[in-house]
């Protein structure tokens, strides 16, 4: 049996608790406050165990970075022995090479940075391209990634009748293939070319669209213009409705809200990111990540 604590802050209470659940471990929340100049000052719920599972999402990582260094080391300075660190979403995994001269590839840097204060890292669906496995960067400790495929498939599976679901780019194609088998439907998969942090271009291959009820998968929603570009070219070949799920609701700006412009009915996310999206939850699959470690 799993024995320690799961901590949090209160940003992720909900998703933390939900994973204390699964886990049969109490739950402590970390105090953040953070000064006029937008240093942090951490405060540690006292005493701790020895074992902590520290779920702390690493979205907006310049910021999160820095507290998850603090956060850390005051474990370490309470004599705590392991942390396992969840971070459902994983900042800084799209630099893995220089694509220009002299861009600093951040992966491995960041990958190091955060072996050197964890034990273990639990993660879902990172944005991995030209490695396969998290151990490539974090060799030094336990890093294993996990995936939202399962209780995506269920959702779709449950709320959905017969609906094609379409990836936006080839990458997505890993995982929109095992959704479609976990769900029971049909997919296709588009090419995608990006421009721009906010432009892309996309086309699908022939196939029977009409009155079609698309729902686009796609592991990050960040500016929304991957899906709003896709969702157009949709209702071009004849979709009906177009909806779409993702893993983690980035979100950035007002891309929620040119998404529903663009006729996407319905967006929803799975919990890695709190966001009004959140319909799926991430606890069982986390859980289960958590307990085959060794
Ligand atoms: C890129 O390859 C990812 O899978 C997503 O498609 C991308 O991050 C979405 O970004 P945005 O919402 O800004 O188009």
């Amino acid at each position: 049996m799993l024995a320690g604590t799961v901590l949090t802050v209160q940003k992720y209470h909900a998703q933390a608790n939900a994973l204390a659940v699964q886990l049969d471990l109490p739950l402590s929340i970390i105090y953040q406050h953070r000064f006029p100049d937008a240093e942090s000052l951490i405060t540690l719920p006292l005493p701790v165990a020895s074992h902590v599972i520290l779920y702390f999402g690493l979205e907006y990582p310049n910021t999160s970075l820095v507290e998850l260094l603090l956060i850390a080391e005051g474990l370490r300075q309470q004599q705590v022995q392991r942390i396992t660190l969840v971070a459902p979403y994983l900042g800084y995994m799209r630099q893995d090479k220089a694509f220009h001269v002299g861009e600093v590839v951040s992966q491995g840097i960041i990958g190091a940075f955060i072996s050197n204060h964890v034990d273990d890292l639990i993660t879902v669906d990172p944005h991995l391209h030209r490695i396969s496995s998290l151990s490539d960067i974090m060799p030094a400790i336990q890093a294993r990634h996990t995936s939202a495929t399962g209780v995506i498939g269920e959702f779709i599976r449950d709320n959905n009748d017969n609906s094609l679901l379409v990836g936006p780019d080839s990458e997505s194609e890993q995982w929109v293939a095992s959704i479609a088998e976990n769900a029971g439907c049909d997919y296709v998969i588009g090419d995608k070319q990006r421009h721009s942090d906010t432009s892309v271009s996309i086309t699908f291959p022939e196939f029977e669209y009409k009155n079609r009820n698309a729902i686009l998968i796609d592991d990050i929603a960040s500016s929304g213009q991957t899906l709003i570009t896709a969702a157009k070219q949709l209702y071009q070949q004849g979709c009906s409705d177009v909806n779409a799920v993702v893993t983690h609701a980035l979100f950035m700006e007002d891309g929620l809200k040119t998404m529903r412009h663009a006729g996407i009915g319905n967006v929803w996310s799975c919990d890695s990111i709190p966001h009004p999206t959140n319909k799926i939850s991430l606890a069982t699959t986390l859980a289960g990540a958590i307990k085959a470690l060794g």
